[in-house]
């Protein structure tokens, strides 16, 4: 399989070349990230955009993202939101929070986006106990072995036919073997089995290949 890994990533270059043109603000995120050496497990640029359309598509006003890293995937959506939206993102790490407000400072969109720093599982209590306005997008993008409890927790606070997406679904094919002891695996494989049983859910996963190996996302419409 990943004799194929070669061409993956030389498709990848071509339509990333083609199609999709990363700002300086963009830049600075992976500039900033390498000065630091932070792990390169951000959205590729293709899939960035793909998210920037989506908000695009729904015309969000509202996006919760469940683990923010430099904020790179933030970025991309935040740009498409408008000066009147809102990106609420979710950071365990008091440094990689930090390093994102920096990003988000450069980018001059520190109004737009609210970096909580702490547990995800935390910050959605208290964003659940605040009643907060619901969001229209919510991206899970963080430790996979908790993407039940994320899922649970964004169909509170996700608005009635709103959207929620999640990142690294397929994690080499793993998502589809039961005996797994790996709790990503599991917590993936757990997630999807929830979307599919829940009669609220109309959803669909699509896997990719590409400049970040084989994996996936799923996409959900949440119906309340
Ligand atoms: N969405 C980012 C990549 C996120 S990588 C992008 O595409 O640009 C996953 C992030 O989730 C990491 O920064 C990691 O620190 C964070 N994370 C891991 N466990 C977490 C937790 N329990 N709560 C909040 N964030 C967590
Ligand atoms: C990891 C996390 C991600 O969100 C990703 O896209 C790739 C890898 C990780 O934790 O290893
Ligand atoms: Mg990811």
């Amino acid at each position: 399989m990943e004799t194929n890994l070669k061409q993956w990533i030389e498709v990848d270059a071509f339509l990333t070349k083609q199609l999709v043109n990363e700002d300086a603000n963009l830049e600075y995120v992976k500039q900033n990230s390498m000065i630091n050496d932070l792990p390169s497990i951000e959205v590729s640029p293709l899939q960035g955009k793909l998210l920037s359309i989506f908000v695009r598509m729904i015309q969000a006003k509202r996006v919760l993202e469940i683990g923010t890293l430099a904020g790179y995937s933030t970025l991309w959506m935040a740009e498409s939101i408008g000066r009147t939206g809102k990106v609420v993102t979710l950071e365990v790490s008091k440094m990689y929070s930090e390093i994102a407000r920096q990003n988000f400072k450069f980018a001059g969109l520190e109004d737009v986006i609210d970096v909580l720093e702490g547990p995800a599982i935390e910050s959605l209590e208290n964003l659940c106990a605040m009643n907060i306005e619901p969001f229209d997008l919510i991206f899970i993008d963080a430790d996979k072995k908790n993407n039940p409890i994320y899922f649970e927790r964004a169909l509170k606070l996700i608005r009635d036919g709103g959207i929620v997406i999640a990142d690294n679904v397929v994690r080499n094919g793993e998502v589809c073997d039961p005996l797994s002891d790996d709790l990503s695996a599991q917590g993936v494989r757990d997630f999807v089995s929830a979307m599919g049983k829940n009669s609220k859910i109309t959803a669909t996963a699509i896997q990719t290949v590409g400049s970040k190996g084989w994996d996936g996302f799923s996409i959900a419409i949440v119906s309340k």
